[in-house]
C-alpha cells in the first residue's frame, strides 16, 4: 500500500484517483439535472474545496456563477468548535439559488456556520454538495444533499484536503496511518533466557508481556468466567479449547488499549492458534510483527539446565532425560510456527548464547528493523 509522509505523520492511500473522479461525476450528474435552468451560484468553501469545485464546475453544462467563502475550524488534526469567517461571499447572494461546495463534512460545524450565513443573506434556496462525508462524525441535523463518497471517521488528505498545509495536491486520498504496534511472538527453548529477555524488551520498547501461563494462572486463581471454564476442561484431563485461551488473551489485550505492542509468550503453539491470534490482532487493526526465537545449541541448554538444577531444586531441571525431552518438545512446536511465520517473512532466529546484554542487542537489531 502506497504511503506518504507529511510533516511528522504517515498516511496510506485509501481511495484512488479513479474513485474520486467517479464520485465527482456522480455529483455532477445530479447537479446538472437539478440546476440546468436556475443559473445557480456555486459557493466554494476555501481552501480545501477548490479542487473538487474546479472538477465539478467544469462538468456543469449550463449558466452559473461562482463565489467563494473562507471559514476556518481545523488546526492540524484537531478540530475546534469555533468557526470564524475569514472571507465572506461576494457579491451578495440575496435571492440566489446557491450550491455550497465543500471538500468534506466532518462534524458539520463548518456547514452549520455556512448555513447561518446563507440564511442571513436571504438566499432563495441552497443545497450542500460535498466530496466526502463522514457519517460517524456528523452531529448536525442538516441534510447533506449531494455526497461524493461516504468515508470512515479517519483523518484524510489529498484532492484539496490538507494536513497542516500539505497534501492538497495529491490526486488520490490518503488516510492517517495508525502508529503500528510491535507485536512479537517470543520463542526460546527451556534455559535460553526467554523470561529475562522478555523483561528487558518490555521495558525497552514499552511492550506488554503476555505470558500465557501467567494468564491462565491468574484467571483460574481469580475464578474468572474464563478461568472457571478452562479449569473445567483441565479437571477432566482435557485440553483447553483454543477459543477459551484466545478469549483470555483478548481480555489481556483489551486491558491495554494504549500499548505499543505485546510480547506473546507461550502462545501460539499450533498453526490454528497462530491463525486465531492473527484474527484477534486484525480485529484491533494490528498484526504479529515477528516471531523471534532464541537459538541455543542443545548441549549448551542441557548443561545450563543441569547447572540450574543443582541450585533451583526444580525436579525437571535435574534429570538429563527429562531435559532432553523438553527440548525435543520445544523444537517440535517451534518447527510448526517457524514454517508458518517464515512464509510471511516474519521469522527471526537470534543467537541466544552470550551475555544478557549481548542477546538483547541482537534482539533489538531485529525489533528496530520491524
Ligand atoms: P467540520 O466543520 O467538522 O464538518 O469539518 C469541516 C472542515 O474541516 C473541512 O472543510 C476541512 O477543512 C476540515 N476537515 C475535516 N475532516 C478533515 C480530514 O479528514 N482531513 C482534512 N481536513 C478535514
Ligand atoms: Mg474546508
Amino acid at each position: 500500500m502506497k504511503t506518504i509522509q507529511l510533516h511528522d505523520l504517515t498516511f496510506e492511500q485509501c481511495i484512488s484517483n479513479t474513485e474520486v473522479q467517479q464520485a465527482v461525476n456522480g455529483v455532477a450528474v445530479l447537479i446538472n439535472d437539478e440546476y440546468k435552468d436556475k443559473r445557480p451560484v456555486f459557493l466554494t468553501v476555501l481552501n480545501g474545496a477548490f479542487l473538487f469545485a474546479s472538477e465539478l464546475i467544469k462538468k456543469f453544462d449550463c449558466e452559473c456563477e461562482m463565489s467563494f467563502i473562507k471559514v476556518a475550524s481545523y488546526d492540524g488534526l484537531e478540530q475546534s468548535d469555533e468557526i470564524f469567517t475569514v472571507m465572506g461571499a461576494e457579491p451578495s447572494l440575496k435571492g440566489r439559488d446557491v450550491v455550497v461546495i465543500e471538500d468534506i463534512v466532518d462534524s458539520g460545524n463548518t456547514i452549520e456556520t455556512i448555513i447561518q450565513i446563507l440564511e442571513q443573506e436571504e438566499v432563495a434556496s441552497f443545497k450542500i454538495a460535498t466530496l466526502f462525508y463522514k457519517p460517524e462524525a456528523y452531529t448536525k441535523p442538516y441534510t447533506i444533499d449531494y455526497i461524493g463518497l461516504e468515508i470512515a471517521n479517519d483523518f484524510v488528505v489529498g484532492f484539496g484536503l490538507d494536513y497542516k498545509g500539505l497534501g492538497r495536491n495529491l490526486t488520490a486520498i490518503y488516510k492517517l496511518k495508525q502508529p503500528h504496534m510491535k507485536n512479537l511472538v517470543l520463542f526460546g527453548p527451556p534455559g535460553a533466557g526467554k523470561g529475562t529477555q522478555a523483561d528487558v524488551l518490555k521495558e525497552k520498547y514499552d511492550l506488554v508481556h503476555i505470558s500465557t501461563g501467567d494468564v491462565f494462572r491468574y484467571n483460574i486463581k481469580n475464578a474468572t468466567e474464563l478461568g472457571t471454564l478452562a479449569k473445567s476442561y483441565m479437571d477432566k484431563g482435557q485440553l483447553v479449547p483454543d477459543t477459551v485461551t484466545i478469549d483470555m488473551l483478548n481480555a489481556e489485550v483489551e486491558k491495554n488499549p494504549n500499548a505499543n505492542g505485546f510480547i506473546f509468550d507461550g502462545f501460539p503453539r499450533t498453526e490454528a492458534q497462530a491463525e486465531a491470534l492473527a484474527t484477534l490482532l486484525a480485529s484491533k487493526s494490528t498484526e504479529v510483527a515477528a516471531m523471534v526465537a532464541l537459538e541455543v545449541d542443545d548441549e549448551v541448554l542441557v548443561q545450563r539446565l543441569l547447572e540450574r538444577g543443582k541450585t533451583s531444586g526444580r525436579a525437571d531441571d535435574a534429570d538429563e532425560a527429562v531435559i532432553r525431552n523438553r527440548i525435543k518438545v520445544y523444537y517440535a512446536e517451534t518447527a510448526i510456527l517457524k514454517g508458518y511465520y517464515e512464509k510471511q517473512n516474519k521469522y527471526f532466529g537470534v543467537n541466544g548464547v552470550g551475555s544478557v546484554e549481548e542477546i538483547t542487542a541482537r534482539l533489538s537489531t531485529v525489533i528496530d528493523a520491524l
